[in-house]
């Protein structure tokens, strides 16, 4: 059976057939004792091995010797053996492998899975996200701006003109080497979210709904509660007839679908550059439901963010480009609030820094 191929000589159909009907034979004949995974892998070399297989032989022996009349038939014959040969092989293959095959592949149930991490959002993320999402139910879309931002849209088009004193609590890091531009164009890091009121209301006219997420920079020494890089949400909304009792009315339903209907929100004035009048709102504590407590420093109520009318004066700027910002024919309000405060409070966060230390331990606790 392992005999070598010998050479063809005659390449004439019934010589073909002959020659093919031996082989065929031979393969048979060995198929049918096969009995071992050994005997089949010993079979499927070789027949079908790449190197010394028998159809391997066969190929470069009498295909490559045949003239050229007779490949195309040598050809169609090699094929039909070729189909044979195989499904000889899967036959025996199928025969079913031994019992000490299958008990060496066997699954053991028992044995505990591999356990995959589950990713999760960041806190800072989560509470964005929420905020995000209770604004957009409210109609509003979301905005983004760049954080290296101008000295115009950061303050002077948010009413801070230059050498404003209010300026001064809003240090931040400046781009160097800007001192041949006019102030107005110099590079900063953004001190807040509001510059993108103005981007927005640039882009177009009123009626504007919008919320603005981002990261925001300032000159503030790090400590339990301050980081010198955190989050605000921004809003905006200009339309005609817009009141103070829209804005009361948006703000109390926000803060009590981020930290439930028994919330209750209070009013204080209060001075932004671009808002006029200016309000800082207040909630009722969380965690001692307003009857005083460590957190709320015994007086019921939390300060968490700032507010007001927009100011006619930042209106002035967004008309130079739009002028449907007409303070005589829209009104509107705006709002900013800090994400990483809302997240402290809302998930019992005691140090601001956890929030960006990367510990697994802690951000674990979030999955
Ligand atoms: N931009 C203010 C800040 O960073 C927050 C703020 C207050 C935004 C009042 C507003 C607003 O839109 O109306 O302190």
């Amino acid at each position: 059976m392992t005999d070598e191929i010998i050479n063809l000589t005659a390449f004439d159909g019934a010589a073909l057939d002959r020659a093919f009907a031996t082989l065929e034979h031979q393969a048979r004949t060995a198929a049918a004792s096969l009995s071992t995974e050994a005997d089949v892998e010993a079979f499927r070399l070789q027949w079908l091995g790449r190197k010394q297989g028998r159809l391997n032989d066969v190929s470069s022996r009498w295909l490559k010797s045949a003239p050229p009349e007779a490949k195309k038939a040598l050809g169609l014959r090699f094929n039909a053996l070729k189909v044979v040969v195989e499904g000889l092989l899967d036959s025996a293959t199928g025969a079913g492998p031994t019992d000490a095959a299958l008990a060496a592949e066997a699954i053991d149930i028992t044995l505990p899975g591999t356990r995959r991490l589950t990713g999760a959002e960041h806190p800072i993320t989560k509470t964005l996200n929420e905020l995000s999402g209770i604004f957009a139910a409210l109609g509003y879309s979301i905005g983004v701006g760049p954080e290296v931002e101008t000295d115009f849209y950061n303050f002077e088009s948010m009413n801070f003109p230059p050498g404003h004193p209010a300026r001064d609590t809003q240090d931040t890091l400046v781009v160097a080497n800007q001192e041949r531009r006019p102030l107005r164009d110099r590079l900063l890091l953004r001190t807040h979210t509001s510059p993108v009121q103005m981007r927005t209301m640039e882009s177009q006219p009123p009626p504007v709904r919008i919320v603005i997420p981002g990261k925001v920079h300032r000159n503030d020494a790090q400590d339990a509660t301050h980081s010198p890089i955190f989050h605000q949400v921004e809003g905006l909304c200009v339309d005609k007839n817009i009141t103070f009792s829209d804005l009361k009315g948006t703000l109390d339903h926000a803060m009590k679908a981020l930290f439930g209907s028994s919330v209750k929100t209070r009013f204080f004035p209060s001075f932004f550059p671009f808002t006029e009048p200016s309000a800082d709102v207040q909630i009722s504590c969380i965690f001692c439901g307003g009857k005083g407590c460590r957190k709320c420093k015994h007086s019921g109520w939390i300060e968490l963010l700032g507010c007001g009318m927009v100011d006619p004066a930042v209106f002035a700027f967004a008309a130079e480009k739009q002028p449907g910002y007409d303070p005589k024919k829209i009104s509107g309000f705006a709002f900013g609030m800090g994400v990483e405060r809302i997240a402290m409070m809302k998930y019992g966060i005691s140090e601001i820094g956890s929030l960006y230390a990367g510990d697994m331990r802690f951000l674990g606790q979030f999955a």
